[in-house]
């Protein structure tokens, strides 16, 4: 991918987190200027120095980092008043399933009222271009794979609820004024890490999603993996996502941006993020172990409660339309997550 920016400003909400870090170094080498807008609920400022560090001094001083919750609308303002966004990559929310379950008003007031003010202060000071962070979570438990950004939209739980209000929103808003022009990007199973190995993930507790917590046993954190479901309709009875490179996954905000800035009326418009290639837990189990030349002790466990039996994505329309197809397989993903692992098997924080 050729550089594409002619020094534009993103702002990006949720920058200092998973997705966030490994997008904000692509935009900052692909030449824009770059403020992160996170309140260090789920991440921790450590990752931006290394975004920083990983960028190198010419680039990194095209990124400032502000220390604001969403939901505080004059600081927020502030950021506005001070800094002429030409788009916004909006990341920032709350994405723990079981947590939204718990505290379904929790995600409601932070997931809606960020977007909502942000939307606001867009609109008021001219910018009207949104990549927003959708989710696979939104076909629900699909009828039919691959899914196909058509597909009737169904919620599971409130996490699930607030991207699909969210997507919701976002229709209405460029409905009630087409100059908007918002490009929801469902992410199918993001995983990996920079090349680098000085980022990745790094989730607070016990990890809920399978590619972390079998990190987390392969550095000696936690002793065996439980495998959810062995009795699935699928070729080794467990069951299948599309997972998908998080370094990918970045150009993918970019090739959206690209398309935010070429088009015209673009409208509202869904793409998936996804490899359009489902990978079963064992499969994922061996290629980690694979690539970790680490022993991963699993026990086969039922099923657990919402969980579909296979999900991956038709990525036809992303690459017809955005020109982006992912580049990386399963190989890549457990490499780079062992290389980030076995570096930062406590992730950012030091060894307790
Ligand atoms: P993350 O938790 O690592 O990053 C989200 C960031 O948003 C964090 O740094 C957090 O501190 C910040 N944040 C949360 N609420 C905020 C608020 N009110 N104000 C300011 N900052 C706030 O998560 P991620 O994995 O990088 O996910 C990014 C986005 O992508 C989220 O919207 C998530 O729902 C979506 N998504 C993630 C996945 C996944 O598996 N990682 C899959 C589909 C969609
Ligand atoms: C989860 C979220 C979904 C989100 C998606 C994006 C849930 C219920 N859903 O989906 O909202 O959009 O991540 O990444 O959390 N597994 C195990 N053992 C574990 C953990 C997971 O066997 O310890 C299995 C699961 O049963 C599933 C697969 O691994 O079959 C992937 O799980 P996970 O990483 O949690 O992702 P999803 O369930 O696809």
């Amino acid at each position: 991918m050729g550089s594409l920016s002619k020094g534009e400003s993103v702002l990006v909400t949720g920058g200092a987190g998973f997705i966030g870090t490994h997008t904000v170094l692509q935009l900052l080498r692909e030449g824009f200027r770059v403020s992160i807008v996170d309140n260090l609920d789920n991440s921790v400022e450590e990752a931006v120095d290394r975004v920083r560090a990983l960028a190198g001094p010419d680039l990194s001083k095209n990124l400032h980092f502000h220390l604001i919750d969403l939901r505080n609308k004059e600081a927020l303002e502030k950021i506005f008043s001070q800094t002429r966004f030409d788009a916004v990559i909006h990341f920032a929310g709350l994405k723990a399933v079981g947590e939204s379950v718990a505290k379904p008003l929790m995600y409601y007031n932070n997931n809606l009222i960020s977007t909502i003010n942000l939307y606001e202060l867009m609109g008021k000071y001219g910018c009207k271009k949104m990549v927003f962070s959708s989710s696979a979570t939104v076909y629900g438990q699909p009828e039919k794979i691959p899914c196909v950004e058509d597909f009737e939209l169904e919620a599971m739980n409130p996490y699930g609820r607030t991207k699909l209000f969210l997507e919701e929103i976002a229709r209405d808003v460029h409905k009630a004024d087409p100059d908007w022009r918002i490009i929801l990007l469902r992410y199918f199973n993001p995983v990996g890490a920079h090349e680098s190995g000085q980022i990745g993930e790094d989730p607070k507790g016990i990890p809920n999603n399978l590619m972390p917590y079998i990190q987390q046993v392969a550095v000696g954190r936690l002793c065996e993996l439980n495998v959810y479901g062995h009795d699935y309709p699928t070729k080794d009875g467990s069951a299948v996502r599309d997972y998908i490179h998080v370094m990918d996954l970045a150009d993918g905000h970019i090739a959206a941006l690209r398309k935010l800035f070429s088009t015209e009326n673009i409208g509202c418009v869904a793409y998936n993020l996804g490899t359009g290639y489902g990978t079963s837990v064992l499969e994922m189990v061996a290629a980690f172990e694979k690539a970790s030349g680490k022993k991963i002790p699993i026990k086969l466990c039922p099923r657990r409660p919402g969980d579909a039996t296979a999900v991956y994505a038709s990525t036809e329309k992303a690459q017809k339309e955005l020109g982006w197809r992912a580049k990386y397989g399963i190989e890549e993903m457990c490499r780079d997550q062992w290389n980030w692992a076995s570096k930062y098997p406590y992730g950012y924080q030091r060894r307790p």
